[in-house]
């Protein structure tokens, strides 16, 4: 049997290159040789996104069209959305008794976000809760792996120190989840900073070639380089680190660009023409898939009624556990 899998992502809409390079590729891979459970976190969006919920049907939608565009594959993998197996809710419920409050106060993530994010008040109970929700995620699958990167490692860890605190309770019904680490990409945004949708400065995983051409020109270069002959700093260079991404002689490119022999508006010119190679799939397959949204609804049905068989089993095992 395959080790079984769970990841899922919230809906932020359309996905960029930073989802693609730091997740989506690699779950592509992984549902060769994993059973893999793909999941809407919508009910996580809530967290956060409470007071404006307008949104999060359609980005939800969106996303899963982007997972499905760059090969997530229904017939390997379980794609579905959290709010529809409510199991995720009631599993939520039992672990919120047993989350010592302290933990989650603690949590890295949490105290950054609650200083970093001026525009909505996050002082609700659900986003300190967020961890856990996400602990109910994994559990409730039996998942031995979860594919995280860095930034989600701190709610994994909160999801192992749960597990067994709740099997210390109640017998061991839950399964301590590892994380899957991989190497990922780190993905610039246009202005050097992490790729993000809320810095505006992303690149979407089916851009069209004009927005690739616009987006390439405006990308921060070496500011120390004045004419097109003087030596160039490929390390601190945001055009560089695409070329590492999308051109497989970025080593010639490397020398070229310190050695003064490639300026940098060629040096964007031929890179939008690498990326706009590498995306021209990815946007076919888009409009294509946008044409039958029923055939994603139906996708994510089927997905929801494969989940919510697994997670009936675990939930009938935790209430057994529980005396109820
Ligand atoms: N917290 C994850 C993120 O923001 C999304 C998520 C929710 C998740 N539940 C999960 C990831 C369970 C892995 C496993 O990216």
């Amino acid at each position: 049997m395959n080790k079984r899998v769970l990841s899922g992502m919230r809906p932020t809409g359309r996905l960029h290159l930073g989802h693609y390079f730091g997740a989506l590729k690699n779950w592509v891979t992984i549902q060769e040789n994993y059973e893999c459970f793909f999941m809407v976190a919508d009910w996580h969006a809530l967290t956060s996104n409470y007071a404006d919920t307008s949104e999060i049907k359609d980005n939800s939608i969106d996303m899963v069209i982007d997972w499905l565009t760059v090969g997530v594959d229904p017939n390997k993998a379980v794609i579905f959305r959290q709010s529809e197996v409510k199991e995720h809710a009631e599993l939520f419920l039992i672990l919120s008794m047993v989350s010592p409050l302290g933990w989650l106060q603690r949590c890295p993530t949490y105290k950054e976000q609650l200083k970093e994010i001026q525009s909505k008040d996050l002082n609700n109970y659900g986003f300190l809760g967020y961890p856990v929700l996400m602990a109910a995620d994994i559990l409730l699958y039996k998942a031995q792996n979860v594919p995280v990167g860095e930034d989600q490692l701190a709610h994994l860890e909160y999801s192992r120190e749960l597990t067994r605190r709740f099997n210390n309770f109640y017998g061991e019904v839950l399964l301590e989840p590892q994380a899957l680490l991989t190497k990922t990409a780190r993905v610039p945004g246009l202005d050097k900073r992490k790729m993000s949708k809320s810095y505006g400065n992303s690149i979407l995983i089916a851009e069209s070639e004009d927005e690739i051409v616009k987006k390439v020109k405006t990308m921060y270069t070496d500011p120390a380089r004045i004419k097109a002959t003087d030596a160039g700093h490929p390390e601190g260079c945001v055009v560089f680190a695409f070329h590492e991404l999308f051109n497989k002689n970025f080593e010639t490119r490397k020398q070229e660009c310190k050695g003064g022999c490639i300026g940098c508006v060629k040096c964007k010119k031929e890179l939008a023409e690498l990326m706009c190679e590498f995306t021209k799939p990815f946007v076919e397959k888009r409009n294509e898939l946008l044409k039958d949204k029923a055939a994603v609804e139906k996708i994510l049905d089927e997905g929801r009624q494969k989940a919510s068989a697994e997670a009936a089993e675990t939930m009938k095992e935790v209430r057994k556990s529980l005396k109820f």
